[in-house]
């Protein structure tokens, strides 16, 4: 029955493989070229846990046998400039990278670092996403959410004015904007709408401040958690943890980009890995935002979240000005980043 299912939707792809100038194997073709390539791919994924990526580790050697997936997190603010070591010292030995400082990929698509190169499903993702020449194109769409300990507070919070309750007086954990652009930017979209008294109000809940968007989520979602509440993180897993979206300002979300290295030493296990991603059987395991066009009606669309505006992360972080200047306004009033890097921190 399984394997019935299997063969009827590999015949149907086939007959729709080979949009023009998009990669025209499948995806078994290609895994025979990465497996006689030396069977690799070497990938830096932006992020603030180093287990971060497991599951794509996970899935990707499960569904192609002899081929290792070797990883690195880290925060896409380090993985962006030691990338750029590698490109101007001719030493490139990452093959895929995928991060959230989007600005870098029209700068490096300049430079001539990256594969113009289109997947099998490239045709399917939201134009807003891609790069034309395909030299770079968004893969998942990642976000912030409000997230709080579900045993220590009794109803749902959601709005960034829900901060200011006096129950969570104390009882936040909040991600440093000045550490993070993309929390920067949550700050900046709430300040643009509930004013910079928003802000002195929310410092005078004496939150705890930490590094790392995964930071909140997981001390939240600790059963001796201290704290109650956390906003503009990464959300949190785990049965004592509920999520949100804010409405009373906008919410930030983004397409999570990846690219190719031009220069790349497995290239065919890059386009393994970048194929596999964008296929149906990863982008559409369960129902979540996607940057595929084409996903199953139960699927929520980005689009018509009333709340956030999915395209304009890019262009917010192209204008470094800006966020160079809001980045040293919260550091004036938090001070800078404490502790160590999220990778490193045990939390
Ligand atoms: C598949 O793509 C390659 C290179 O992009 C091209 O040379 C080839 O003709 C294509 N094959 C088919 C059957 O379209
Ligand atoms: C795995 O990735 C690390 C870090 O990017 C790199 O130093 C190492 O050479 C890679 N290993 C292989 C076998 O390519
Ligand atoms: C939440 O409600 C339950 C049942 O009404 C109560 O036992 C518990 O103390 C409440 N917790 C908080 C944090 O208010
Ligand atoms: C999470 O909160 C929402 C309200 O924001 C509520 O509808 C939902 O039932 C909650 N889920 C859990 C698992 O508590
Ligand atoms: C809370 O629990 C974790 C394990 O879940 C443990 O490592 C930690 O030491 C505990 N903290 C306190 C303050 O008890
Ligand atoms: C979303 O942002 C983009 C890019 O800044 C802009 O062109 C577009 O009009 C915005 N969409 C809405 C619905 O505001």
């Amino acid at each position: 029955m399984r394997s019935s299912v299997v063969l009827a939707l590999s015949a149907l792809a086939a007959t729709t493989l080979g949009a023009p100038g998009c990669e025209n194997r499948t995806l078994d073709e290609i895994h025979q070229a990465a497996l006689k390539e030396g069977g690799t791919v070497t990938l830096w994924h932006g992020g603030d846990e180093k287990n971060q990526q497991d599951g794509l580790k996970q899935a990707f050697e499960k569904r192609f046998p002899g081929m290792t997936l070797n990883v690195t997190v880290d925060l896409s603010k380090y993985h962006d400039g030691r990338l750029d070591d590698q490109i101007a010292n001719n030493n490139v030995y990452v093959d895929s990278i995928i991060l959230q400082t989007l600005h870098d990929y029209p700068r490096w698509k300049k430079e001539g670092a990256l594969l113009n190169y289109k997947p099998s499903e490239f045709p399917k993702i939201a134009s807003d996403f891609v790069d034309r020449d395909g030299a770079y194109y968004g893969y998942a769409i990642f976000g912030w959410s409000t997230t709080w300990n579900t045993a220590k507070y009794n109803g749902s919070l959601s709005d960034f004015s829900d901060a200011l309750l006096p129950e969570l007086k104390d009882k936040l954990i909040m991600t440093y904007p000045n550490d993070d652009d993309a929390v920067l930017y949550a700050f900046d979209l709430v300040m643009k709408k509930l004013g910079p008294e928003w802000f002195d109000a929310l410092v005078a809940q004496n939150p705890t401040w930490v590094r790392g968007s995964a930071t909140p989520g997981d001390q939240l979602a600790l059963a001796n958690t201290s704290y109650v509440a956390a906003f503009a993180t990464g959300g949190g897993r785990g049965a004592n943890v509920n999520t949100s979206s804010p409405m009373d300002a906008p919410f930030v979300t983004w397409p999570q980009t990846a690219a190719i290295l031009k220069d790349a030493p497995h290239p065919e296990g890059a386009k393994l890995l970048h194929n596999f991603i964008l296929s149906d059987e990863y982008q559409f395991a369960s129902p979540q935002w996607t940057v595929r066009t084409d996903a199953p009606a139960d699927f929520p669309n980005i689009f018509e979240e009333k709340n956030t505006n999915v395209t304009n992360f890019l262009p917010w972080m192209l204008d470094r000005p800006n966020v160079e200047r809001l980045r040293f306004w919260y550091e004036s009033r938090l001070g800078t980043a404490q502790g160590l890097s999220p990778l490193e921190d045990d939390m």
